[in-house]
């Protein structure tokens, strides 16, 4: 039976209508679904920053739009002058969020487009740059239907899937990458069950993932991220399938922190552990995990579920973003041209190269 991606419920996590984006409020889920329209690049980094959007190809298509709406009003006397103001919004959209590597291959592209049309009218170079933007946009729908449709040949029939933050229609342009595997493979009929992990510290994974379960009528439940090695134990698991921020070329992958723990406990219980990964997340610059920029965000956020104290008011807090799980702890990364398996450094690279050539 082939898939019909018109069975899963559209979620359009950003939008782009006429003059400005609207996104949906991810800060808001579950309990309220709140739409807000952003028209300056400033409301765009804010966004980001605050995780209104968030998910590493919706940041990457919501920089494409950001791009576009900060240089709209700039100059258009000199090609000079209107590429100084180019590096100016490029710089503020890259200090956002350090670790997700698709916001800063947003910015390349967008540079790159710029570069290209050097000899054209600054107008023209507008107009290209949202043109860019809206194709970023599409073409990610198309890769996240692509990596639902290859990592779906993976999950057997009344598999026990546990997957980690939220992966979805919400983080991606639609369907998303582990959760459109998920999807793919309900409605191939394989009558999977998930287990969704909370996710501290903002519950990614019982805010939203649950949100997008349910909507599709996918049979899951929600679990504490503690709870994983349990589950693993004595209900018995047949994959973890979890996103990435950026791979770097040997296949180490930040993700979700908690992400690790996950690979490590899979791999003592002998469960596959995929990743699933557009190409634009593989990051080749960097030669390991060693190298990726892990984010740290506010102490508030662990000393608080919402408006509710967790913690005394001013007691020390870490809080990383993410973590890096090394290659070794992975079973195959799941991309829009397919399955990747060890040796990494050398199957990214194969990838990635057909990929160029193509
Ligand atoms: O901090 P977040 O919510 O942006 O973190 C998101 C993740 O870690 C996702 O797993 C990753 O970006 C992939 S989304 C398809």
């Amino acid at each position: 039976m082939s898939a019909n991606t018109s069975e899963i419920p559209v979620i359009q996590s950003i939008e782009w209508l006429d003059d400005h984006v609207r996104i949906i409020d991810q800060t808001c889920l579950p309990d309220r679904e709140v739409h807000l329209d952003l028209f300056e690049v400033g409301k765009i980094w804010e966004a980001i920053r605050t995780l209104r959007v968030r998910g590493a190809p919706a940041i990457g298509i919501i920089t494409a739009y950001g791009v576009y709406l900060g240089l709209k009003e700039a100059p258009e006397t000199s090609f000079d002058e209107f590429d100084e103001s180019r590096e100016q919004i490029c710089n503020y959209l890259a200090l956002s969020r350090p670790t997700a590597v698709n916001l800063q291959w947003a910015l390349d592209r967008a540079t790159r487009c710029i570069h290209e049309m050097k000899n054209q009218p600054v107008p023209e170079i507008k107009t290209a740059l949202l043109e860019l933007a809206k194709t970023i946009h599409r073409e990610d729908k198309a890769i996240c239907a692509a990596i639902g449709k290859n990592g779906q040949e993976l999950v057997p029939d009344y598999a026990r899937i546990l997957t980690h933050c939220n992966t979805g229609s919400l983080a991606t342009g639609q369907y998303g990458t582990a959760l459109s595997i998920i999807y793919h493979a309900h409605l191939q009929e394989k009558n999977v069950h998930v287990w969704v992990d909370e996710t501290r510290p903002l519950l990614q994974g019982s805010r939203l993932t649950s949100w997008e379960l349910q909507k599709s009528g996918i049979d899951h439940h929600i679990i504490t991220d503690s709870m994983a090695g349990w589950i693993m134990q004595r209900q018995g698991l047949d994959l973890v399938v979890v996103g990435t921020d950026r791979v770097a070329a040997n296949g180490d992958t930040a993700n979700k922190i908690g992400t690790y723990s996950l690979a490590v406990l899979a791999k003592h219980h002998k469960i596959p552990f995929y990743v699933a990964a557009p190409l634009s997340s593989i990051d080749r610059s960097l030669s390991s995990g060693a190298d990726i920029p892990i984010e740290e965000r506010s102490a508030e956020e662990l000393r608080k579920i919402g408006q509710y104290p967790t913690a005394p008011a001013d007691a020390p807090v870490y809080n990383p973003a993410f973590d890096i799980t090394p290659h070794a702890l992975i079973t195959a990364f799941i991309t829009e041209k397919g399955i990747i398996r060890p040796d990494f450094t050398e199957n990214i690279a194969l990838m990635m190269d057909g990929e160029a050539a193509g």
